[in-house]
């Protein structure tokens, strides 16, 4: 990575891209040092391949029903991310377990709308971690960023933040506050790897 150009980003996702589209809102606004050099996703025809060609960004389908396992399709994924300058890989609502290459270890970032290691895992995405988060009468939840390694929402965390669960509250309205913060904290994060100020002890993320 050279310090005085842009960080370059790979964004992987499965959907609608809204994480994509904050990515790239903060580009525009000039508070994230960075430029989207490629999208791929794991579904065909979902709206954040279509943002994606809307900004002009090599945009490209890698079906997860088209492999046979995380192994194939991993390695289809890190096929197509190759064919762009990539120094970090960001998941943007991307719902499928990925094999992390040993050039790509603590070079990929998630987002998780809970205080990982609480609502984490399999099957707890989206709504389904709102739900549960409601369904258990916890009275925090929040944002994690972490860096990804080869299990759901495990690797090492490098922010939080905490949002509050309000008497009342829907998977809806919840969503909302989570989702509010999750634009705060992505960016955040990302900005601090484009600045090299992360480095990665065991599991502790050091912020210099
Ligand atoms: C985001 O809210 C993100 O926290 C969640 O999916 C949403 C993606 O929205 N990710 C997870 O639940 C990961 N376990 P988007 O498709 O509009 O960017």
């Amino acid at each position: 990575m050279n310090p005085t150009s842009p960080l370059n980003i790979a964004v992987l996702l499965s959907g609608n891209g809204s994480t994509l589209q904050n990515i790239l809102d903060r580009i525009d606004a000039g508070t994230l040092s960075a430029r989207v050099t490629c999208v791929v996703a794991s579904r065909e025809n979902v709206f954040g391949l279509e943002r994606a060609r809307n900004a002009n960004i090599p945009a490209a389908a890698v079906p997860r029903k088209a492999f046979a396992d995380t192994a194939s399709f991993s390695a289809a994924i890190w096929a197509e991310v190759s064919k762009h300058p990539v120094d970090l890989v960001v998941l943007a609502g991307f719902m499928s377990l990925l094999n992390v290459p040993d050039t790509y270890r603590n070079r990929i970032m998630n987002v998780h709308p809970a205080l990982i290691p609480a609502f984490c895992g399999q099957g707890m995405y989206g709504h389904h971690v709102h739900e549960a988060v409601i369904a258990y009468g916890a009275k925090i939840t929040g944002v994690t960023v972490h860096f990804v390694d080869e299990h759901y929402d495990h690797g090492p965390i490098i922010l939080q933040g905490p949002v509050p669960v309000l008497d009342g509250d829907t998977a809806d309205t919840l969503a909302e506050r989570v989702q509010a913060e999750e634009r705060e904290l992505y960016p955040r994060a990302i900005q601090l790897f484009a600045e090299g100020r992360l480095s990665v002890e065991g599991r502790c993320v050091r912020i210099g």
